[in-house]
């Protein structure tokens, strides 16, 4: 296998994939790699289901698609960045409507797009309700095509290179043979995605744990805004599998056992279709306070979609149908659907400039695991996968030129040898007690109980207490499979290494924000304090946990009002 690039990407989701398109297009003459745990087309963007916002309507503008999202990011996205976003998302669209994607359409065959939260117009394209699978499919296609790209699937990530805070290459591990593999490069792109497995109930894959995050983060690259997960309203009972707000911008309701459609309460004008840490407090207020439906796996709300009848549901939902039947032995088609919020997306991730720029040289991130910041405190709906597509090609085009400019700098054996220790040796050699699968299970748990929808002081302060045990516990593992080929013991407890790390770090931020924004709501500080608050997180590691410092949110049109739906 070939160990040297001009460009790697390391992650093949929307990000990743049109990152590596964007560079390949830059120049013909530079090598690029596209690295990844999975295959590209089982990635967790495929499971990207209600669409992909931008600017086509004569009814929308820029100026409208930029309010919105500040407004849904409770006034934390820097807006030069999302004056920047919503400029290129309609050129994305376009481009991969040449690329082969299939957008849904109107009856006069215009690009469909519908209702989404938080958006003021119908703003968001879709493809039917599997808008990710078929936009990764487009992008896996037109990568196809490139000479000077190789796709390296099955080989996960274990550290970066770095010498004089510049990227020299990274590590990773060739799932098949178990071998320790240490790539040059000239510039690296992150693109790995989010952190959501840190939750027991979520609408994440099982692969997505964190692992650019986390790398970035052990090396010194500051996370920025971690204390922002952000918990859809639908994930299906018991499961967690996402039942697309689409069902909601299509006119689906919102109820309680009592048939009432409650969202009247809560956000009176948007109802179902408010901002989703809105409806998600909404619909865990109504669960607490005893008005949900009880059912086998606890209580639930109700997902009531029987008013659209068969013929809309099928041509605009098929998947949705397909899964609460095959998952929950449910047909929405006569039946409601049982759901309640589940843990759905990182709004934080590795500090990035509006550039994707690190404070690393030659090294980028973009998409999930980065943070620009366009979704502050709370991102709206359908505005990550277009996300992935515009800062992605931000992404490429910057790692291109900057490895045009560069020469490769070596990765020392010393350097490679510490890295096969610390794997090998250090954690896949270690005889302790403590298995890494129930060191998860317990993450997985505090997590949800205390770091969920409504937080508050002493909950969280228990959080960081209990991941700083399971730390402790982790250095104790046992990998009960020593082989080094196909081990999935030894993937497994690299990723809970690296989600301890990461669920540290969105706990603290938590802890230490005394107020609530967004999607980070703390019972014990119920307002909004843009006095002391209006300010990014940045966390930086040490090895005694992590190191806090706060940088000033851009605004350039739109200062912080109340935020009413
Ligand atoms: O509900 C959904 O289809 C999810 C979309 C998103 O997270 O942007």
């Amino acid at each position: 296998m070939k160990l040297s690039y001009d460009v790697i990407v390391v992650g093949a989701g929307l990000a990743g994939m049109r990152a590596a398109i964007a560079a390949a297009e830059k120049s013909k003459n530079i090598s690029i790699a596209v690295i990844s745990k999975t295959y590209p087309i089982r990635c967790h963007s495929v499971c990207a289901e209600g669409g992909t916002a931008a600017v086509l309507r004569e009814d929308d503008s820029y100026d409208l698609h930029a309010w919105d999202t500040v407004k849904g990011s409770d006034f934390l996205a820097d807006q030069d960045a999302v004056e920047f976003f919503v400029r290129e998302c309609p050129k994305e669209i376009l481009l991969l409507e040449n690329w082969g994607c299939p957008w849904s359409r109107t009856k006069d065959g215009k690009i469909a797009q519908r209702a989404f939260g938080g958006h003021s117009v119908n703003r968001t394209v879709f493809a039917a309700d599997r808008t990710g699978f078929h936009e990764v499919h487009t992008l896996y296609e037109r990568l196809l095509i490139y000479e000077n790209v190789d796709i390296l699937p099955e080989i996960f990530l274990t550290n970066l290179f770095i010498e004089n805070k510049t990227i020299k290459g990274i590590a990773a591990i060739e799932l098949k043979t178990g071998e320790l593999l240490a790539f040059n490069a000239k510039s690296v792109i992150l693109a790995t995605g989010g952190a959501g497995r840190i939750y027991g109930f979520t609408t994440y894959s099982h692969q997505v744990t964190g692992d650019g995050i986390a790398v970035a983060y052990r090396c010194g690259i500051p996370l920025k805004d971690m204390e922002f997960i952000q918990f859809h309203p639908t994930g299906l009972v018991p499961s967690g599998i996402l039942m697309t707000e689409a069902c909601r911008g299509e006119g689906g309701y919102l109820i309680n056992k009592y048939e009432d459609r409650f969202m009247k309460k809560y956000a009176p004008e948007k109802m179902e279709v408010a901002p989703r840490d809105i409806v998600s407090r909404a619909m865990w207020t109504e669960i607490v306070e005893g008005r949900a439906f009880e059912g086998e796996y606890g209580p639930y709300i109700g997902l009531d979609l029987r008013h659209l009848g068969e013929e809309k549901i099928e041509e605009r939902l098929p998947m949705i149908r397909e899964a609460a039947i095959k998952f929950a032995g449910i047909d929405p088609v006569e039946e409601i659907i049982p759901v309640k919020p589940a843990a759905h997306y990182t709004m934080g991730g590795i500090h990035t400039n509006i550039k994707t720029e690190t404070p690393i040289a030659g090294l980028f991130a973009a998409g999930e695991c980065a943070c620009v910041s366009i979704h502050g405190a709370n991102r709206l709906g359908s505005n990550s996968t277009i996300e992935c597509l515009v800062f992605g090609k931000v992404a490429g085009e910057m790692a291109a030129e900057y490895a045009l400019s560069k020469n490769l700098k070596q990765i020392s054996t010393k350097e490679v040898e510490a890295e096969s220790k610390r794997i090998f040796d250090d954690i896949l050699g270690k005889s302790g007690d403590e298995n890494p699968y129930q060191i998860k299970k317990e993450l997985n748990e505090t997590m949800d109980k205390n770091l969920w929808i409504f937080r508050e002081g002493n909950g969280l302060r228990e959080t960081v207490k209990k991941i700083r045990e399971l730390k402790e516990k982790y250095k104790n593992i046992e990998i009960k499979d020593n082989r080094k080929g196909i081990n999935t013991d030894l993937l497994w407890a690299l990723e809970v290494g690296y989600m301890l790390d990461v669920a540290e770090v969105v706990a603290t931020a938590a802890f230490l924000r005394t107020e609530s924004r967004g999607a980070h709501y703390r019972l014990d500080h119920p307002k909004r304090d843009d006095l002391n608050w209006l300010k990014h997180s940045l966390a930086y590691f040490t090895k005694d946990g992590p190191r806090f410092d706060y940088i000033p949110v851009t605004i350039t049109k739109w200062p912080p009002t109340e935020r009413k739906y």
